[in-house]
């Protein structure tokens, strides 16, 4: 088993840079296969149709923004937040249009086509940066993940392969979805996606555990938690040969509705 490497070891030791080498679509990364069934799923999922609101929150973000770039056709607000200062200071970069930031647009771009041409990039992305109303530090291992701040309850809770990096056991996990569905108004949805049977993830030299989630494991969990499963979509893995980057099996995309009455 990997020893498991907490919040501050993130703090210490997570490189945004390192990270974002994921996200370059052109290289043949692991990341490809990850980000275009995410985007793939937030695209089927983030529609005036389907899951729209007032307000999204996105826990764990990293450096990143793909996640936003359909949520943001759907939602007025968006908060993104993490633990790692780099990486909120990483995203605050791109959303002030500072010299240095990460270059999206290739995975934007992707992002319209999959959407069907109704905007260009450039426009999305405008968008986008109107869209992003705060980058906040959060900690899914608190009861209230957004302290010392108490922000009202929102439409949606989002989060892409955070809470596996995040918790040490199976009894955190848990914990960690009671704290992030206390941030959902009644009713409201958590959309949560990442790796299945994983135990660790390379961002450029250093190794972060990850905690082995099932989907029998991860049912039960979100059913104590009070959430009612709408979607569970897995997709099994396809490249077999960057498995010393990460060792998962498959992904997760779930949407799931928090019980009205709480
Ligand atoms: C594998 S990255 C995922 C980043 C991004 N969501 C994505 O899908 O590419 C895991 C993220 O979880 C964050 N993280 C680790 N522990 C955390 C905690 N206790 N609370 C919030 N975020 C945490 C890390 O800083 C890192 O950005």
């Amino acid at each position: 088993m990997e020893e498991f490497t907490g919040g501050e070891v993130y703090q210490k030791k997570f490189d945004p840079q390192a990270y974002l080498e994921f996200f370059k679509l052109e290289s043949d990364s692991l990341g490809n296969e990850a980000v275009t069934f995410y985007l793939e799923c937030f695209c089927k999922t983030f529609t005036p149709d389907f899951l729209k609101g007032d307000t999204l929150i996105d826990l764990g973000s990293g450096p990143c923004i793909f996640q936003f770039m359909s949520a943001c056709e759907s939602f007025e607000n968006i908060i993104a937040s993490d633990y790692v200062d780099g990486n909120l200071q990483e995203i605050e970069k791109w959303w002030k249009n500072k010299p240095g930031a990460f270059d999206w647009s290739s995975i934007g771009m992707y992002v319209c086509q999959l959407e069907g041409n109704r905007t260009k990039w450039p426009e999305k992305e405008a968008k986008l940066r109107r869209t992003i109303q705060q980058v906040l530090k959060c900690d899914v291992n608190q009861q209230n993940p957004m302290a010392p701040l108490r922000l009202p309850l929102v439409d949606c809770v989002l989060s892409t392969e955070c809470l596996e990096s995040a918790c040490k056991d199976l009894a955190s996990y848990k914990a960690a979805l009671s704290n992030i569905g206390s941030l959902l108004k009644p009713g409201g949805h958590l959309v949560l996606s990442g790796l299945l049977e994983s135990t660790f993830l390379v961002v450029g030299s250093q190794k972060f555990s990850i905690l082995f989630l099932t989907e029998k494991f991860q049912r039960e969990a979100l059913a104590e938690s009070g959430f009612t499963i709408i979607q569970y979509k897995t997709q099994r893995r396809i490249d077999k040969e960057m498995l010393d980057l990460c060792d998962f099996a498959a992904f997760y995309f779930i949407i799931a509705q928090k019980g009205k009455g709480d």
